[in-house]
């Protein structure tokens, strides 16, 4: 239950709305937007968490989605979010350091 929560809560609300700093690597086409190699872009982690495509009615807090933890509130790839593992024990308070100042977790069991 302690783990639905924790990931719905990610998922639905999670501390991070989007990433900056990525580059095209090669020509894209994106949900019917063509993004050209080398354009510099931002990427929506909130806006992908609430993906109707990637999950079954998405404004809908649920934490017995069985499809939560697929969420990208930690980001994705090779900067995935090295904290992750340590964000999401649960038993105690998990700070972020860099993101939101003053966003906790209250994680109990
Ligand atoms: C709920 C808690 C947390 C969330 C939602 C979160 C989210 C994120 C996100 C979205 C990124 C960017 C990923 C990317 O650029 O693709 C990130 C990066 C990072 N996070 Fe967290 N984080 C959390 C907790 C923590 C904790 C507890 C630590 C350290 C103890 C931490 C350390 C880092 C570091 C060092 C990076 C940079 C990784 C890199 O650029 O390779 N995070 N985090």
């Amino acid at each position: 239950m302690v783990k639905g929560l924790v990931e719905e809560t990610l998922r639905y609300w999670g501390p991070v709305d989007f990433i900056s700093r990525r580059i095209a690597k090669e020509d894209l086409e994106l949900g019917g937007t063509h993004i050209p190699k080398g354009v510099p872009m931002m990427v929506g982690l909130a806006t992908a968490n609430r993906d109707p495509e990637r999950f079954s009615h998405p404004d809908v807090f649920d934490i017995t989605r069985p499809d939560a933890d697929k969420h990208v509130a930690f980001g994705e790839g090779i900067h995935i979010c090295i904290g992750a593992p340590l964000a999401r024990t649960d038993d105690g308070l998990t700070p972020h350091p860099a993101h939101r100042p003053g966003t906790l977790i209250l994680l109990s069991t």
